[in-house]
């Protein structure tokens, strides 16, 4: 777009943008105590390992962006010829890669003799690459046919670095010489955006994608990337585990989901100590990685367990309090990132977060930019990893509003992007469980997120009863056709009934005809013994919080039992009959007797009622329960089931959940699946 600013203004203008830049750059210097970086050196900078606040990143962005127009508005044929020209620089960076000419130098000088020897190329050409590499600040000639590292081409004197510099250019590159063409101008290919029409696939001929082809076919580029994606992550890591509170989380477990060596990951270890971390990779992968960890890393290792997975299948880890995917879902089309996406929603409790990390293009046309730079000024690393996507799989870098566009069918949304300086973002994302979820989950979005990391399976492991409290609404009293009580009754249900979030179905067994009981639990936080109705401030304090459970009932065995005066045991202690909500803190049920509860079955309501209406209250329940036996931390108290019981059959879903003020609890929704249980038990009348 033309600009209105003279080409002079606009000459002026850069120039002093480069200056005040500077001037930034120098004070964030002298406040680390560090000097000013120097091209010639072969000490790495702090800077470069240091996440750099908001004003140094632009400060640094300004001079490459001004830098670059700079040249372009004093000469663009010049500009434009280098550009067209600029192959050879990597051609010959790669052979010198190939050949290790940054570990030969090290921290030293090399004659080109000697460099040649070592290298078994010909002086005289290496001479000749040497020269264009010098000439463009990687590398430099110290002498006449002497060479040594610099600030730049140190970087390259590692393994990592030499396996991303291979990658880029001999793995991938190659493709999208000989493959983006045809990709972008075949009329049967140009506007598909199948993996079988990338570059990659068409160069090489294969439905497979890169990953499942190296190994197959090239096991050199298979086991060069995972060491390639480590020098990337000294690009990302840094960023990623600063941009979001780790730091901050409670404890609990972190899948890094196809986390290749662990490199990014291994930062959140190192920044909490109290978390845990699932690093998950195809096989290979993961024993490299643990290779790696034993050799590297061996003061963290205890806290890493190392899992084989295919994240086109089941999740082996359920309920993990972060999915963290950084440069996965990039690597996928459409179609391929929703199926990844659904496993791990499968996986997720609404407490868990799914952190998607990667390079997020930014807009074409919007951005902070003075004038005259570019809106994106500087920012062409993020276009670069965008068609890296597309050589090798036909895919892109996505943005916020892409992931949303995926994800919402799922029921997933978008709760936050987190970022430092740069494109690189983690974009938070939460299940949401039901549509009512989603309401909450928008209220969260925008807005500073905490991890609250729930471990109430554990919890609840420590309980050492269920108490169930019988015939407490008057409605459901009258759809069993039973008697009302005149005090509390109730049943104790055993430990083994219990279903947590995500533990798999109800099994109904062979002959019994199942209902299910949508009911307030009572968490019990401190012992209580012989308590009156009247003290009711001992009997608040004395509850730790809520849940919400479902206590299926073998209904006709339960009337069998009626009629015969037998114990309701059986009827409501098999296996898996009390699934129950994760455990909501009491200050998010502020009044338990105006609540509301509940259950749908195929997403039909089937009961909603206030739990104002139980007969007997929480402190009369106490009483009578701890009367007769002691409420010690932990047990669970059921408080009964409002009206609109009914049967469930193999196949079906029940949704439950409680209400405050109209407002959904998030930790009470739960979702759990019916099915038949095969053999054992079958109840015959
Ligand atoms: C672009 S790399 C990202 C690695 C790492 N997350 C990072 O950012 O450094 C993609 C990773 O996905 C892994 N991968 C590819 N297909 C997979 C699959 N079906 N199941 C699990 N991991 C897979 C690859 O082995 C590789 O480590």
């Amino acid at each position: 777009m033309p600009s209105t600013m003279s080409p002079l203004i606009q000459l002026r203008e850069l120039h002093a943008y480069i200056g005040d830049a500077i001037n930034v750059l120098e004070k964030e210097c002298s406040e680390h105590n560090d000097p000013m970086v120097d091209v010639h050196s072969t000490e790495v900078h702090p800077r470069i390992t240091r996440i750099l606040s908001e004003e140094v990143g632009n400060a640094e962005k300004t001079i490459f962006g001004a830098a670059t127009m700079l040249q372009a508005s004093l000469n663009p044929r010049t500009v434009l010829r280098d550009k067209i020209l600029s192959y050879h620089i990597t051609n010959a960076l790669q052979v010198v890669n190939a050949k290790g000419v940054a570990k030969i130098l090290g921290t030293g000088k090399v004659s080109a003799k000697d460099l040649a020897g070592a290298t078994g190329i010909n002086p005289d050409k290496l001479t000749r690459i040497m020269r264009l590499l010098c000439s463009n600040l990687i590398f430099c000639k110290v002498e006449d046919d002497v060479y040594a590292n610099n600030a730049v081409s140190i970087l390259l004197a590692s393994d990592e670095a030499q396996a991303l510099v291979g990658h880029c250019l001999e793995d991938v590159n190659p493709v999208g010489v000989s493959g983006l063409y045809e990709a972008l101008t075949k009329v049967d290919l140009k506007d598909s955006f199948a993996l079988s029409a990338s570059p990659f696939a068409i160069t090489k001929r294969t439905e497979l994608s890169v990953f499942d082809y190296w190994k197959r076919h090239e096991p050199h580029a298979f086991y060069r990337f995972p060491k390639a994606m480590s020098a990337h992550a000294e690009y990302d890591g840094f960023a990623a585990a600063k941009a979001f509170p780790f730091a901050d989380m409670s404890g609990g477990v972190i899948v890094d989901v196809g986390g290749s060596l662990g490199q990014t990951s291994r930062l959140f270890l190192e920044e909490n100590s109290k978390i845990q971390l699932v690093l998950e990779d195809m096989e290979p992968v993961v024993r490299a990685a643990e290779e790696h960890w034993t050799v590297n890393h061996p003061d963290l290792i205890s806290r890493v367990t190392f899992q084989p997975c295919d994240f086109f299948k089941t999740q082996p880890v359920k309920g993990a309090d972060v999915y963290y995917l950084q440069n996965i879902i990039h690597d996928w089309t459409d179609e391929d990132c929703v199926k990844i996406l659904e496993n791990l929603r499968d996986a997720m409790t609404t407490e868990s977060r799914l952190i998607i990390a990667g390079v997020v293009p930014p807009s074409l046309t919007k951005g902070p930019a003075p004038r005259p730079l570019l809106p994106n000024y500087s920012e062409s690393f993020a276009f670069c990893s965008d068609l890296q996507m597309l050589y090798m799989c036909n895919s892109r870098e996505r943005t916020a509003a892409d992931l949303d566009r995926l994800m919402n069918p799922l029921g997933v949304k978008v709760v936050k992007e987190w970022k430092n300086s740069g494109s690189f973002t983690l974009t938070e994302c939460m299940f949401c469980y039901t549509t009512l979820n989603c309401e909450y989950v928008d209220q969260l979005i925008h807005t500073i997120s905490t991890i609250t990391m729930s471990s109430f399976a554990q919890f609840a492991r420590n309980s050492r009863k269920i108490v169930g409290i019988g015939r407490n609404y008057a409605d459901h009293i009258k759809e069993l056709n039973n008697v009302r009580p005149t005090e509390p009754f109730f049943f104790v249900k055993p430990m083994s009934s219990l279903l947590f979030k995500n533990q798999g179905p109800v099994l109904l067994p062979r002959g019994v005809k199942v209902h299910y009981e949508v009911e307030l639990a009572i968490i019990m936080g401190k012992e209580l013994k012989d308590v009156r109705e009247s003290e009711t401030d001992r009997i608040y304090d004395a509850i730790a919080g809520y849940a919400v459970g479902i206590d299926m009932t073998a209904r006709n065995m339960q009337e069998q039992n009626k009629k015969k005066g037998l114990p309701w045991a059986a009827a409501k202690g098999f296996d898996t009959f009390q699934p129950i909500s994760d455990f909501i803190p009491k200050e998010k049920i502020p009044d338990p007797h105006n609540a509301e509860l509940w259950l749908t079955v195929n997403d039909q309501l089937k009961q909603q009622d206030n739990t104002n209406l139980m007969l007997f209250r929480i402190p009369r329940l106490l009483e009578h329960i701890s009367g007769i036996m002691k409420l010690e931390p932990n047990d669970i108290i059921l408080t009964g089931t409002p009206k609109g019981v009914g049967p469930v059959v193999h196949g079906d879903v029940m949704k439950a959940g409680i209400r405050v003020d109209g407002k959904e609890i998030a930790e009470g929704l739960m979702e759990v699946k019916v099915e038949d249980r095969q053999g054992g038990y079958e109840f015959k009348l």
